[in-house]
């Protein structure tokens, strides 16, 4: 089967209730989108498929839930207000605007001329108002990364949990970057979630902590549905590292448009604990009281080995939501030759992720006894625990299989006459994998959905 196109991806997720442009209707506000009816269902299943890996299955990870807006001097000290730029260029021609680094052989991508001007650095991030006043200080930044209130809030999430080394700190929250060109759907926004960890370790023992978590990543994309050729690991140059790495990899995907980052797994070393220490201690300030001084405005543990304190290297496995929800739709999009010569769209998402876990059906829907053993039905699976169960009563079976296909529902449940007719009472349950469909009691049901699902 060909590759999915984004233009496929692009249609379904309108089509279908996944992914709409934001502002739609007045035209769309670039760089932006929202997520539709099933759309907020994948994500939040990824979401939580990653939060129960990084926090609930280990037992040396925490978690956090930070604010957006940023006290400006915590992105002064991490670095982002003097090096979180990207280069820009306008076109003197046709007056679009450019990231420098994406022209190729020096001409506009939009009409072709040369005439560019000089590459300026252009700073990421949004900066807004707090209170009433505009101008002077009365201003934070949008967070470019949820990374930067894990590392200021270190010192409370240790006292509050007494963790050594080496632990974590795991966050998902929205960041937002001015990008210059935003573009490939979902691939490159204005406003996006991502899935962090901040892993703090031992000097020394970072670069095997890097391997490892770049294992373990790599793993869990596998076990979201991606494909081993179409996932790579990149050691990146030490030229193109990001100003507060010592090393990372990039962890590649074959995306519609091309191989590109879906993940970046990086050895921070003491780079932002150790910078936000610093200003600490410049300003002479106790902004934490503790019983050894010596730790006082550190964010820093104490050996109990050595009895020295000292500031932890960090791990940073980071991930965007919106790019893994590109990455699995991509991966899941098949289009299938049936016997007959139609084609059927069908997306084979894993389970976990599937928005919607079961279809039921009645099959006529102005029979009330049908109509009634469909709700009852859907009633008693949602007590399982499986996730979203819906009724499905568009009153034709094959537009609503052809639908649960295309949006990726494992299993359709059908009550038809037989259904209300027999004892004990039967229905079909339908593979949208297979298209089998098999006759299952009533009763046993709920057993056969659980074995189906959470096994
Ligand atoms: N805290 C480290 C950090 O933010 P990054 O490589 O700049 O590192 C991490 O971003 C991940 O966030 C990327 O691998 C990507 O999945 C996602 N991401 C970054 N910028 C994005 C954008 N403009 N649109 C969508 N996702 C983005």
């Amino acid at each position: 089967m060909a590759a999915t196109s984004m233009d496929q991806l692009v249609s379904l997720c309108k089509r279908r209730g996944f992914i709409f442009q934001s502002a739609d209707i007045y035209g769309g506000l670039q760089g932006v989108y929202d997520f539709g009816p099933l759309g907020v269902e994948l994500k939040n299943n990824l979401k939580a498929a990653w939060w129960r890996a990084m926090v609930y299955e280990r037992d040396d990870v925490e978690g956090l839930d930070a604010a957006v807006l940023t006290h400006p001097k915590v992105l002064q000290y991490s670095g982002h207000e003097a090096t979180f730029t990207d280069p820009l260029t306008d076109c003197k021609k046709c007056k679009n605007r450019f990231r420098a680094d994406h022209i190729k052989d020096g001409k506009c991508p939009v009409c072709g001329s040369t005439e560019l001007t000089e590459p300026r650095q252009f700073n990421l991030m949004f900066k807004t108002t707090v209170g009433p006043i505009e101008g002077g200080d009365n201003y934070a930044y949008l967070r470019p990364e949820t990374a930067q209130a894990i590392f200021t809030q270190f010192r409370n999430v240790v006292d509050a949990t007494a963790r050594k080394a080496p632990f974590g700190i795991a966050q998902i929250g929205k960041s937002f970057r001015n990008e210059i060109t935003p573009r490939n759907f979902i691939f490159r926004v204005r406003e996006f979630e991502q899935m962090e960890l901040e892993f703090f370790v031992k000097p020394g023992t970072d670069l095997d902590w890097l391997e490892t978590w770049k294992e373990t990543r790599m793993n869990w994309w596998y076990a979201q549905g991606l494909s081993k050729e179409k996932l790579v690991a990149h050691f990146i140059d030490k030229a193109d590292l990001a100003h507060y790495s010592k090393a990372t990899y990039d962890l590649e995907y074959q995306f519609p448009h091309g191989l590109e980052e879906l993940e970046g797994v990086a050895d921070r070393s003491d780079y932002d604990l150790g910078n936000h220490t610093r200003y600490q201690s410049e300003l002479n300030i106790q902004a934490h009281v503790h019983e050894n001084k010596e730790s006082a405005a550190k964010l820093a543990l104490f050996d109990d080995e050595t009895k020295k304190w000292f500031v932890p290297f960090v791990i940073e496995p980071s991930a965007g939501v919106e790019r893994g929800v590109l990455a699995v739709l991509s991966e899941a999009y098949t289009e299938e030759v049936l016997p007959s010569g139609d084609t059927r769209t069908v997306l084979k998402l894993k389970k976990h992720l599937a928005p919607v876990k079961v279809a039921v059906i009645p099959l006529k829907r102005n029979q009330s006894e049908i109509v009634k053993m469909a709700h009852d039905i859907k009633n008693n699976l949602l007590k399982t625990g499986i996730g979203r169960v819906m009724i499905e009563d568009s009153g034709n079976i094959g537009k609503a299989y052809r639908r649960h296909d295309e949006i990726g529902t494992p299993l359709c449940v059908t009550v038809d006459f037989e259904s209300i007719e027999k004892t004990p009472a039967t229905v079909t349950v339908r593979n949208r994998d297979t298209m089998a469909q098999e006759r299952i009691a009533v009763q046993d049901l709920e057993s056969y959905l659980k074995n189906f699902f959470l096994k």
